[in-house]
């Protein structure tokens, strides 16, 4: 499953150039043998000769898109919100001074809206999903056909918020160790260097750092000249290849588990790989 997958090489361009050329030279010759006809039926000749062509370019196009699409996706795993995954142009907003809905004072309103991007729960999926999925995941309940799973993006949002609420922490003289934005969510779960408290954030930062290192994202940020600073400038607020997040979140709207569940007996697991297996387990 994890060897290059030879079949998805793109074509050559200049073995495309050959074929385009073959074709272009294949239709002039017949053209020039049928020099005695009327006019009309020249016209005719021409007209589907050139329509044979343009349809043989179209489908070499198409191939060449088909090919590159997948070669660029040589090991893409199984998950079952692939389906909700659109991708849509996307400008970037580059504020500095608090002009974006996200930045700002962490007050209500602000983590409000952050968590709605994040506040999905865990997702449920089927029994044959689950059994698709590359790593091993349990069963809801005992004998309860629900599986669970949470999507990685809204872990990483919430991370991400978990990251942006404690930075407002080390700069608000409001704020202390016993009175913070975490404690005043849960402050039961707060110790500054216990598991909600470094040791989570660590986390965060470290997981936050691997999906952007996975996604690696290529667009170029540019260089401009700005009038109104006499100076050039780079710019980060760019169009980007994005996937459309509203219908992933949807897609986890839809697939809220709302049950309860304890992670003490032992349930059905379902999946390939178990935690510490190496990649070896996905070819069996
Ligand atoms: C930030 O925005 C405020 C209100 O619009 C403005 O008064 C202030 O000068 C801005 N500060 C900077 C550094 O641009
Ligand atoms: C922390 O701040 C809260 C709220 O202002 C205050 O009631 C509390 O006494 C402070 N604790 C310490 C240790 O300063
Ligand atoms: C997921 O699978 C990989 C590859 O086998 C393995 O290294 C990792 O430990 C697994 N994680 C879990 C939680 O199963």
């Amino acid at each position: 499953m994890f060897g290059h997958n030879q079949n998805y090489a793109p074509i050559p361009e200049e073995e495309q150039n050959i074929h385009a050329e073959n074709i272009t030279s294949r239709s002039l010759n017949w053209w020039k043998k049928r020099k005695g006809l009327t006019t009309y039926s020249l016209s005719l000749g021409f007209s589907v000769a050139l329509n044979v062509f343009l349809i043989g370019l179209l489908y070499i196009l198409h191939r060449q898109t088909e090919s590159r699409r997948t070669s660029s996706f040589p090991h893409l795993l199984y998950s079952p919100a692939q389906d909700a995954v659109h991708y849509e142009l996307k400008t970037f907003e580059s504020s500095f001074n608090y002009t974006s809905p996200y930045t700002g004072y962490p007050d209500s309103e602000i983590n409000g809206r952050w968590k709605q991007l994040y506040r999905v729960g865990n997702s449920r999926i089927s029994k044959s999903e689950a059994a698709q999925l590359p790593n091993k995941t349990i069963a809801a309940t005992a004998g309860s056909d629900d599986y669970l799973v949470v999507i990685s993006v809204f872990h990483d949002l919430h991370c991400l918020d978990r990251i942006r609420q404690s930075l407002w922490y080390f700069y608000d003289d409001q704020w202390n160790a016993t009175y913070n934005p975490f404690t005043v969510e849960r402050p039961e779960t707060y110790k500054p260097r216990g598991l909600n408290g470094i040791i989570h954030l660590d986390h965060c930062i470290n997981i936050i750092r691997q999906s952007i290192q996975c996604f690696s994202d290529v667009t170029p940020y540019v260089f401009q000249w700005s009038p109104t600073a006499q100076a050039v400038h780079a710019y980060a607020n760019v169009i980007h290849t994005c996937r459309n997040f509203e219908a992933v979140r949807e897609w986890a709207l839809d697939r809220t588990f709302t049950g309860s569940w304890d992670g003490v007996d032992h349930r059905d697991e379902q999946g390939h790989c178990r935690s510490g297996d190496s990649v070896d387990c996905l070819v069996n």
